[in-house]
């Protein structure tokens, strides 16, 4: 079957030192890259002028790095009318012959391998191991999603067939450039469907890697097509285009409600913002439990939707200073600085602080405190420290509100059940955490919690393909609710059809 078929590819072990030297010689060849352009690629042309974005390297935001052609509404026009043909052609394809493109775009992203760590590096300021496990999910996605057509010809009876969305449009995010464009791109193109790929503005570069990858494992240009455009009038036709059929959307909740507002019939596949809680309970290891807290609040400076920005912790642990001192020693270690920089941990912002961000970073509500105070490193604002806030409230803003960045707040739990219902307070339900060695405890927080994501003894970013389908409910997802990575995400972009007969 497809699942014993599967094995996750493996991350680069950057404890070797030829590994090491490796990636240096990739980052030193993308830093001494001179500007380039990053071109919209429709309707069978590549566009490379005029070139009005730009892409910064926010570890060094001074520094441009390229200029990308923002697509105009004409050109999306053109791109969706092509998108229509390509669809057909595309649909017409076997499923074996469609399976064989998407191994040989998983061979050709694996080899690319350093190539895309280093763009992510600068384009997206993703620390190195950071870049790497995104090349592994994105090689994942492709073989995964390919093994998923013989899962179309499981459901397909008598009678009862598969029509794939004709256009997709994949709005993929700054945060993951590659892996979750990949999610979106390599599943529709199983599923049969045409695709417009509109990278994040802040990741334009990243994206195009990606597109570039399709098209050598033999992705044809007009199946999927490459049109980054700023969020104006461009970005809107492109969600508002008749042609289109279905979008993949993964950004923030406004976002999605943005897009539903402008078209109501939107058939729209989006995973959304969120605001997750790891618990840790008096029966937890502690050990483990911190360096999981660490990681899930701290990885990619916060900036994931499946972020841990709170820590619900059960009052013994929480007023226990070996917990505290622990807690801040883990932070303190972290290394914040230039992405590219293998001594770091912790990359930058991908701008500036604002909203709820700028908010947590610069102040304290009542009855907080700073464990360990974030300070901005140097004199770039896209740069900070980790910080770490004692006495969230319940029902404060921290509490509720989705802040991207690297600030985790602590509340103070009387119990178990105190814990889950705070959990559970917030319109999001993403991701979730429970460090306890307690299986009774765990049982209950289990049964209790309303999130996609449910990890126990382990960090709450970072599911991997087919072992951890990703996705959430509540104000954390839109649309039929299929798992990214899991086994029926491929089903759901489409129509299924019954024709019957008089017999
Ligand atoms: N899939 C990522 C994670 O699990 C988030 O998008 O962290």
């Amino acid at each position: 079957s497809s699942d014993s078929a599967f094995v996750n590819e493996p991350d680069t072990d950057f404890s070797i030192a030829a590994n090491r030297r490796w990636i240096q010689g990739q980052l030193q060849a993308w830093r001494e890259r001179p500007m380039f352009t990053v071109p919209v690629i429709a309707a069978g042309e590549t566009v490379t002028t005029p070139a009005e974005g730009v892409g910064i390297d926010p570890s060094d935001p001074e520094r441009p790095i390229y200029e990308w052609v923002q697509a105009d509404v004409a050109t999306v026009d053109a791109a969706v009318e092509a998108s229509a043909d390509a669809g057909k052609l595309w649909q017409s394809t076997t499923l074996a012959e469609r399976k064989a493109v998407l191994f040989q775009v998983a061979a050709a992203l694996s080899a690319a391998r350093g190539q895309l760590v280093a763009c992510m590096s600068y384009d997206g300021g993703k620390t190195v191991a950071e870049a790497d496990t995104e090349v592994s999910e994105a090689v994942d996605y492709a073989r995964w999603y390919a093994l998923n057509t013989d899962q179309l010809v499981r459901l397909e009876s008598d009678g009862i067939s598969f029509r794939p969305y004709g256009t997709v449009v994949v709005a993929s995010p700054w945060n993951f450039p590659l892996a979750i464009a990949a999610g979106g791109v390599l599943s529709s193109l199983a599923a049969g469907s045409a695709v417009i790929l509109k990278p994040a503005p802040e990741t334009v570069a990243t994206g195009w890697l990606f597109a570039e990858a399709c098209w050598a494992g033999g992705v044809p240009r007009d199946v999927l097509q490459f049109v980054p455009c700023a969020d104006d009038d461009a970005g809107r036709r492109l969600i508002t285009h008749p042609g289109v059929d279905a979008v993949i959307l993964t950004g923030a909740w406004a976002t999605a409600r943005m897009f539903l507002g402008w078209r109501p019939d939107l058939r729209l596949h989006a995973e959304t913002s969120g605001k997750n809680a790891l618990v840790i309970t008096a029966a937890a290891d502690l050990d483990a439990a911190v360096a999981d807290l660490v990681r899930s609040a701290f990885g990619h400076a916060g900036q994931k939707c499946s972020a841990a920005s709170l820590g619900i912790i059960e009052a013994s642990v929480y007023d226990d200073p070996r917990f505290r001192r622990q807690l801040s020693d883990a932070v303190r270690t972290l290394v914040p600085g230039p992405s590219w920089n293998p001594r770091t941990t912790m990359g930058p912002l991908i701008r500036p602080p604002e909203g709820a961000l700028d908010a947590a970073l610069h102040g304290l509500d009542p009855g907080e405190s700073w464990l360990v105070e974030p300070v901005q490193v140097g004199n770039s604002s896209y740069l900070w420290s980790p910080g770490v806030k004692l006495g969230v409230q319940p029902g404060s803003s921290f509490h509720l509100t989705e802040c991207f960045g690297p600030v985790l707040g602590l509340m103070r739990a009387a119990d178990l059940d105190q814990a889950i219902a705070w959990q559970n307070q917030t319109e999001y339900g993403l991701t979730a955490g429970l460090h306890s060695l307690d299986p009774l405890e765990i049982a209950k927080w289990r049964d209790s919690v309303e999130a996609g994501n449910l990890y126990v003894n382990r960090s709450i970013t970072g599911a991997i393909v087919r072992r951890q389908p990703f996705g959430g409910w509540k104000r954390s997802s839109f649309g039929p609710g299929a798992k990214a990575g899991g086994p029926n995400y491929v089903s759901t972009l489409g129509t299924w059809q019954v024709a019957a007969a008089r017999s």
